[in-house]
């Protein structure tokens, strides 16, 4: 499977950065590259008992033999990046396109004092927003710009593709989920730009034949942060009943939660042209599946949610979340 794409399936948070960090290790890619906006998206995941969260980086960091690039429709924010690649140690196999937008300072304010965006929609004051409307603007700042991050420039659609042409492994990672897209999300409460499948593989610089496999990943339940509407939405005390209710990993914010909705994963599966399927905390929603790694041994009520989502969308559901630790997957590839 050279090049597989991951996408969200519903408003973002559907567990991609630990579906995405079990990839990496079992799948060894050469190249991970990631797509999306910017540092609004949060990824976090556990390996042996430690909890690892990323704005920036792509999520395969955990794999030392992968290559990590950013793709140039992603922006960057210097400070949250050289951090972070700090935080890794991975100085030496981090690589930014020339040409990735840059955040400064004054994007995050207005992101933060504009009314519209941090009240209405709810953005995450990440300072995306203004920073991609400058860009269309044709004002915005390139990283070949920045002296600080001079050592991490690169074409990376050029080395995307050369890795494609020579048939290495390579991941490429969305950001935000479908319905978060400027295009096909419910706007105005949607991000900056589209974020299903064929945008992600824009981002990076490769076109729709180069990829194999888009990996829609959905969450066993529904939540969405911000404004827009949530179908079904439970009210707190039942969120919380049910151990759904999570808070943001960039903003800390409460999450909304409602159930887990078959419409917006069967219009989900086809904008992305989902190939295969990815559902994660299923042990959140049925407790008994913690930590189990073999499907045949599932419980049948869990068993039946998932072949109903099969059955519904038509796609195979190769991968199981279980549990935080990286491995508590049932990988059915
Ligand atoms: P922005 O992307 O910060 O402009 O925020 C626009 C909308 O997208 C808000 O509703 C945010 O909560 C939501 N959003 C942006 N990125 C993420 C993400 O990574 N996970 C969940 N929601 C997100
Ligand atoms: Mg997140």
């Amino acid at each position: 499977m050279p090049c597989l794409v991951t996408v969200g399936g519903f408003f973002g948070d559907e567990g991609k950065g630990k579906i995405i960090a079990y990839l990496a290790k079992k799948d060894n890619p050469t190249i991970a590259v990631r797509g999306g906006v910017g540092p609004n998206a949060g990824h976090t995941f556990t390996f042996n008992g430690k909890e690892h969260k990323v704005r920036m980086l792509p999520s395969a960091i955990l794999n030392p033999s992968t290559r990590l690039l950013i793709g140039a429709g992603v922006l960057v924010n210097p400070k949250v990046l050289l951090s972070e690649i700090s935080q890794f140690n991975t100085e030496d196999r981090t690589y930014v396109d020339s040409q990735c937008g840059i955040i400064e300072q004054q994007h995050i304010d207005r992101d933060k004092s504009e009314d519209h965006l941090k009240g209405k929609v709810g953005t995450t004051g990440t300072g995306t927003g203004p920073a991609n409307s400058d860009r269309a603007f044709r004002t915005l700042k390139m990283a070949k710009e920045i002296p600080e991050l001079s050592l991490y420039i690169e074409d990376v659609s050029n080395s995307v593709n050369y890795a494609l042409d020579a048939r290495e492994n390579v991941l490429v990672e969305g950001t935000q989920g479908t319905y978060l897209s400027l295009f096909h999300g419910g706007y105005p409460f949607v991000t900056s730009k589209d974020v299903t499948a064929s945008a992600i593989c824009s981002d990076v610089g490769i076109g729709p034949k180069k990829v194999d496999e888009v990996l829609a990943v959905f969450k066993a339940y529904v939540t969405r942060v911000g404004g827009g509407p949530l179908q079904n939405e439970l009210d707190e005390q039942e969120a919380k009943k049910r151990g759904w209710l999570e808070f943001g990993s960039v903003t800390g914010r409460q999450r909304r939660a409602a159930p887990f909705d078959m419409e917006l994963a069967k219009k989900a599966v086809r904008i992305n042209s989902a190939s295969q399927l990815a559902v994660t905390k299923l042990d959140v929603v049925f407790p008994e599946t913690a930590g189990m790694r073999d499907y045949g041994k599932l419980p049948d009520m869990a068993r039946k949610f998932i072949e109903e989502i099969e059955g519904e969308t038509g796609v195979r559901v190769t991968l199981i979340g279980t549990g935080p630790e990286l491995d508590d997957v049932i990988d059915r590839r």
